[in-house]
């Protein structure tokens, strides 16, 4: 066989099949009291179904493992069962951990072999437009190990000396620079092999994936992330989450 005739790298890897695991084992207690974070209702469908909803849209992913509550696997594969999902997709659902790490973990130790990519997406990421999923599961297939879609910033960032008591002043201890920071969103995208080897192998607390895939060593990169990917945190979020939605029913032609 010819070189030409050789399928080039980014064909051959284009068969590759993709999963999704989505962590929404979290209390979200910066949300205030109430139902864990992802069962929390925007429009009256839970942020979970427009998380699961957002990932399955894309025709590359297959598979979606919901990591759910410790105690609450059976209410969130009701939860599955009673909402309208792409037929195309399977579903399966795990009951997560302490932490988010540890969410993640247990979803990953669920994929069945046949899976080379997996994208890990916050259930607190419910609105995320299904072309942002795309380019973060097209520059894995093109050959980067992790990939993270990103925002630049608005604010400028202090890095400060935290204060003992919550309120106190904080003394400043550097500024970096605006132009090289970017607000990192999900779904991050990993090389699946890469990405277990980093829950293996890192033990810090981390607050995502691609991070621990640099304390390997490995090369993560940025794609371009999107506003409507932000995450609900707070009650403010609610509100703004409900806005995109009710925006997108009026340009969905109504
Ligand atoms: O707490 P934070 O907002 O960073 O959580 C991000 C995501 O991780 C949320 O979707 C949350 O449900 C999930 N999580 C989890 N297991 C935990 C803690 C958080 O699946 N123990």
């Amino acid at each position: 066989m010819s070189d030409d005739s050789r399928p080039s790298r980014t064909e051959s890897r284009t068969a590759l099949r993709t999963a999704a695991v989505i962590p929404a084992a979290g209390r979200g207690v910066r949300l205030g009291p109430g139902a864990p974070k992802a069962l929390r209702a925007l429009n009256g469908t839970p942020m979970l179904i427009h998380a699961v909803r957002a990932l399955a849209a894309s025709r590359a992913v297959s598979l979606v493992v919901v990591v759910a509550p410790p105690d609450g696997a059976p209410e969130v594969k009701s939860l599955l069962d009673a909402h309208a999902l792409p037929d195309r997709t399977d579903f399966l659902v795990v009951p997560g951990g302490e932490s988010r790490q540890e969410s993640v973990k247990l979803g990953l130790d669920a994929l069945p072999p046949d899976y080379d990519i997996v994208l890990v997406h916050d259930a607190a990421r419910p609105l995320v437009p299904v072309d942002t999923v795309d380019a973060v599961i097209q520059a894995v297939r093109e050959g980067a190990p992790a990939v993270v879609p990103a925002l630049p910033l608005a604010d400028t960032v202090k890095e400060v000396e935290p204060a003992a008591t919550p309120g106190d002043p904080e003394p400043v201890v550097a500024t970096p620079e605006r132009a090289r920071l970017r607000a990192v969103q999900t779904p991050q995208g990993f090389d699946r092999t890469t990405l277990v080897r980093a829950h293996e192998t890192v033990t810090d607390n981390v607050t995502d994936d691609a991070s621990m895939v640099e304390q390997l060593g490995e090369q993560v990169v940025v794609v371009p992330g999107h506003e409507e990917a932000f995450k609900v945190t707070r009650p403010l979020d609610l509100v703004l989450a409900e806005a995109v939605l009710a925006r997108r029913r009026l340009n969905d032609g109504f």
